[in-house]
Order: structure tokens, then sequence, then C-alpha cells
């Protein structure tokens, strides 16, 4: 089987407006899928979809709430969705304290609730279909607490751990999921914030393909050699109170875009 015919004929993408998001729908519309786009401005999201070449359905919806979730999970109706990629995400900056308790519920909502919902309603067709996929965004922020985006980087560890399990479950099924647990990478998301451009910042398209290539093999892929190598010494080589030492200076240039 291609691609096409492996995670096709639509693929859906939460998150598509910009950045990585609109990077996984050009991809996936190159590999022949058509899509399904998701995100809250309407604008952007009919921009991206005006420049695909396959068929494109856009969904104006807000993951953090109840009625965004419910319209998002009907928007593959009728359709035949093999693969998924929850990639839309929220990140309140600054120190936990200081922020409103209404933040680290957003971020929940759309980083955790959002992915498993979307898991919920597209997984079982692909387990009857016998093939799909899912992919969930994932980041190094989440391999340690990472002030001043702890909840964020809480968030993404959620993500990494649902995609475990998702794909050991799903794998004698067929279905592949993958967490993709990206370092830097040059989005208008990262661009909005006044941290500097990391040694090893890859651009949205080359996370993407590492993203892609990694369905089908094991539960996690690290795009990037330089975010590998950080990955392993992060994780596993330094003490865990000195990998958050360093994600906490590394992360402090962190701002809210202005
Ligand atoms: N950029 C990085 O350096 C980096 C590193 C590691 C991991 N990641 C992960 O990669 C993913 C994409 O990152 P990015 O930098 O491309 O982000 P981004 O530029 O901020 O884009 C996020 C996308 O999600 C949509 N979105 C945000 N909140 C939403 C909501 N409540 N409901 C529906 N859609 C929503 C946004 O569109 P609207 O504003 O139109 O809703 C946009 O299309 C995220 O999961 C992030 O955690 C990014």
């Amino acid at each position: 089987m291609n691609f096409a015919e492996r995670y096709g004929p639509w693929a859906l993408v939460a998150g598509a407006s910009e950045g990585l998001g609109a990077a996984f729908a050009t991809e996936l519309a190159r590999r022949g899928l058509n899509l399904i786009l998701i995100a809250r401005r309407a604008e952007p999201l009919a921009a991206v979809a005006a420049s695909l070449p396959t068929r494109t359905v856009t969904v104006v919806a807000d993951l953090a709430t109840d009625e965004g979730i419910a319209t998002a999970l009907g928007a593959g109706d009728g359709l035949e969705v093999g693969l998924v990629v929850a990639n839309a995400a929220y990140s309140p900056i600054g120190a936990f304290l200081d922020l409103e308790p209404a933040q680290a519920r957003r971020a929940l909502r759309v980083n955790c609730a959002a992915p498993v919902e979307l898991a919920h309603r597209y997984l079982p067709p692909m387990r009857t279909r016998g093939r799909g996929g899912l992919v969930v965004m994932s980041s190094l922020a989440g391999q340690q607490g990472s002030p001043p985006i702890t909840v964020y980087a809480a968030t993404k560890a959620f993500g990494a751990v649902l995609a475990d399990g998702l794909w050991a479950e799903l794998r004698p099924h067929g279905v592949h999921v993958v967490a993709c647990v990206a370092g830097a990478v040059a989005t208008p998301g990262l661009a909005g914030s006044k941290a500097k451009r990391a040694p090893g910042t890859l651009e949205p398209a080359q996370v993407v393909a590492a993203a892609l290539r990694g369905l089908g093999r094991g539960p996690r892929v690290v795009p990037g050699a330089t975010m590998r190598i950080s990955s392993v010494l992060m994780s596993r080589l330094l003490p865990h109170r000195t990998a958050i030492a360093i994600i906490s200076r590394a992360s402090r240039d962190l701002a809210p875009p202005t």
C-alpha cells in the first residue's frame, strides 16, 4: 500500500491554520490525501485550504470548548478519515501561581482532552478497516518540568504517554500511532515569543517529514539529530534536577506574543 492507500483518503489536522499544522496539511495533500482542517480563525484556515491541490473541508472550532470538540468530532461524518494529526496547542507562559486557573484549564482541554476525544472518535473505524494513523504533537519540553511553561510541558508529557499506550494497543490492528516529540521549530508560535533561535531549530517541513516517517515504527519520534542528542542527554544522562535547571534557563526568555 502506498501512503494515500494506507492513511487516506481523508486526513484531519487539528490546528491547521498556521505553523506545523499548515505544514502537515501541505505535505499530506502533496501525498494525495484530502484534508479536514480545524482551527479557530477562518481566514488563515481558508488560505491554507486554497493552497492545497486536493479536496478540503475547513472547520472553525475552538477545541477548548465542548462545542468546539463536538464540531471537530462531527467533522468527519460521512468521510473515511484514515489519519488524524492532533497538533493544536495552547501554552500559557509565566510563573504557575501568576497564571489564572482558567489558562491551565484551557491548556488541559486543547492539549489533552482534545487529542483523547479525537482518538476516541476516529480510531475505531480505522481499527475496523485495519489501517490508519494518529500523530500526536508532543515536545521535548514534556520530558521534564519546564518553567515558565510548566502546565504546557505537563500536557506534552501527557500527549507522548497517550501515544505510547495507543501505539501498543492499536499496532496489532494495523493502525499506527506516533508521538512527534519536537524540539524548537521555526513556526509563528515560536517566532511570537522572545526566545532566541536555539541551535538545532528545525523548519516545520522537516518536522512533518520526520513525524510521517515515524508512523508504523516506534511510539515516539524526535526530529533532528541535535534534538535527539539533547533528548537523550536530558532524559537519560543528566540528573533529572539538572535537566529541569537547564530547560528553565533555556526557556526564561519565553514570553507571550505581544
Ligand atoms: N513550534 C515549536 O517550537 C514546537 C516545539 C515542540 C512542539 N510543538 C508542538 O507542535 C504543535 C504546533 O506548534 P506550532 O508552533 O505550529 O503552534 P502555533 O503556530 O501556535 O499553531 C497552533 C495551531 O493550533 C491552532 N489552535 C490553537 N488553539 C486552538 C484551539 N483552542 N482550537 C482550535 N485550534 C487551535 C492555531 O490556530 P488558530 O489560532 O486559528 O486557532 C494554529 O493553527 C503544538 O502541539 C506544539 O505543542 C511546537
